[in-house]
């Protein structure tokens, strides 16, 4: 495997290939699972290799410990990578390499998208997403970027990003992966207690059953069913269950034909902060 620390060493070698070799790119904060594994599967086959970043952004952290705490498994992640067909390069940069000495965020204009859900509960957040973004996009140069729809918002802040920037690249969004249990997939996961774990089903059980009641009952009919069933768990606590419209993220109060709606939540097994969302 590939495995480069610097940007000037990775385009080298991307462009010993073949300049013409189309890039799909999947950036990461590592601790890799079969979620990652699809997007990087669905790069290779749209693109003649796939570029996988693994770097843990410090920007887009509000919170020390969870910046501290978060799984940091390269060996693990490379071998993984490993198992997969297909030409892939690692890019593991070192944050003040890759930010060129400055680790701060910038400020973007995304609009009222990012005020919503993530935006109001994660200061800066998508401010440290976007930089990052920016700055990784502009190293490896993709034809395609890969991200999973477990982070639908990021995913929207980040369509916002390429467009206020300018960058020739088109943003794909992929299904979320599940856990057998329904729970999404996400690098977070390891860090739960086998209790946790299981009692974090509270979570994509809600998001289906609202799904499945969706036309029968109102929105704030819907929103007393999703914070009963949180009241009734005893290990995950709630931090928000919102149905949204699709397009712009708005907090929806009543449903309006002709849009499509999303059920969010954001949901705390002890420290662990996990998300999740379904079309209804
Ligand atoms: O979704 C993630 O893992 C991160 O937010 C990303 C996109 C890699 C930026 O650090």
């Amino acid at each position: 495997m590939n495995v480069f620390t610097n940007a000037e060493n990775l385009r080298q070698a991307l462009k010993a290939q073949n300049d013409k070799k189309t890039i799909g790119f999947v950036p990461t904060m590592g601790a890799l699972h079969r979620g990652h594994l699809s997007l990087v599967s669905t790069a290779l086959s749209e693109n003649d290799c796939a570029v996988v970043s693994i770097f843990v952004n410090p920007t887009q952290f509000d919170n020390a410990s969870d910046l501290k705490k978060y799984p940091r498994t390269l060996d693990k992640d490379v071998a993984l990578l490993e198992t997969l067909q297909g030409s892939v390069f690692v890019y593991a940069p070192e944050a003040d390499h890759l930010y060129n000495g400055a680790v701060v965020s910038r400020h973007f204009k995304y609009g009222a998208i990012a005020k919503e859900m993530e935006g109001k509960h994660r200061h800066g957040h998508f401010d440290g997403v976007g930089t990052v973004v920016s700055l990784l996009l502009k190293r490896v140069e993709p034809a395609k970027a890969y991200f999973g729809q477990k982070d639908f918002q990021q995913l929207q802040i980040v369509k916002k990003l390429v467009e206020l920037e300018k960058l020739p690249v088109k943003i794909i969004g992929c299904p979320i992966v599940r856990e057998e249990n329904g729970l999404a997939m996400s690098s977070r996961n390891k860090r739960l207690s086998k209790e946790q774990f299981e009692a974090a089903t509270v979570i994509s059980k809600t998001l289906k059953e609202v799904k499945e009641n969706f036309e029968k009952l109102s929105i704030p009919q819907l929103n007393a069913l999703a914070k009963k069933r949180f009241d009734e768990s005893k290990l995950i606590e709630l931090e928000y269950f919102e149905i949204a419209n699709e397009a712009t993220l708005k907090t929806a109060q009543r449903k309006i034909k002709g849009n499509t709606y999303r059920g969010f939540v954001a949901a705390f097994a002890g420290e662990v902060r996990l998300i999740d969302n379904m079309q209804l």
